[in-house]
């Protein structure tokens, strides 16, 4: 069960990091390692994650599913979800999923921003998942206002509910919802509706950075693994990983 177990650290290098070495000597899935800080903490496409000290949820889960490599992209969709309804369940926040991983949350002006990402690792080995490890950062106690460098982009848990929420009781209920929707996603239900109903890209003109090649198209559609599907007139590409930016009359808005 994810959670029954959880090690909690005041600083790591990176959770995800120290959570492989427990990987590697065998330890069963569902544990959690969360720490106050990290020194050097991994974003997505190599980007470094850094937050406030002990004001964040910033934690690893340990998975061993029964999936394909090819199947374990499913994962992201899954825990993006979970933080989603976890935000409006606990906070009545109105969330907004952007692909691949980012969760959204209204700031107090009311512009969706990034509260939440998610990096999964995997370890495959003779073409089989031998595990994979999810790592979740979630902003919370803190305002984007001291940060102004960040504040048109992300936000937190505080500034979009107004005042501070208790990390403890956040990260508790996360963890019951990963746990329900992992258990889903096991027995081989699919998310995808829901993570569909929750795109607010789909339909609409993207850019689609992939290492250095840019890409436009229209947003139309995930796949069962959770891949973007974008079509340029009548070819579709399935995008795997990427930065998107929507674009309005040919302008980036998020
Ligand atoms: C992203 O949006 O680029 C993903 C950010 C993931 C950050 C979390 S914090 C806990 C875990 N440990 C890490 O080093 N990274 C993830």
């Amino acid at each position: 069960m994810i959670g029954r177990n959880i090690l909690r650290f005041g600083q790591v290098t990176s959770t995800n990091t120290l959570l492989r070495d427990y990987a590697e000597r065998g330890e069963p899935e569902g544990l959690v390692i969360a720490a106050d800080e990290q020194t050097a903490g991994r974003g997505r496409l190599g980007r470094r994650w850094i937050v406030p000290r002990a004001t964040s949820l910033q934690f690893s889960v340990l998975l061993r599913p029964p999936l394909s490599p090819q199947n374990a992209a499913r994962l992201l969709p899954m825990a993006a979800l979970a933080v989603a309804r976890t935000l409006e369940q606990e906070l009545r926040l109105e969330t907004q999923l952007k692909w691949p991983n980012d969760v959204l949350v209204a700031d107090s002006k009311g512009s969706f921003k990034k509260v939440c990402g998610i990096l999964i690792e995997s370890s495959v080995q003779d073409d089989a998942l031998r595990y994979a490890i999810l790592g979740i950062g979630l902003n919370v106690n803190y305002t984007m206002s001291d940060y102004p460098e960040l504040a048109s982009l992300a936000t937190t848990v505080q500034d979009a509910v107004g005042h501070p929420v208790d990390r403890d009781a956040l990260q508790a209920a996360l963890l019951d919802e990963l746990d329900h929707r992992y258990r889903r996603v096991c027995r081989g239900e699919s998310l995808q509706e829901e993570y569909r109903a929750r795109l607010t890209m789909l339909g609409q003109r993207v850019r689609v950075a992939r290492g250095d090649q840019i890409l436009e198209g229209i947003a139309s559609d995930v796949d069962a693994d959770g891949a973007l599907i974008l079509t340029q007139g009548d070819a579709r590409l399935t995008i795997f990983a990427g930065d998107v930016t929507i674009l309005k009359e040919n302008k980036e808005v998020i």
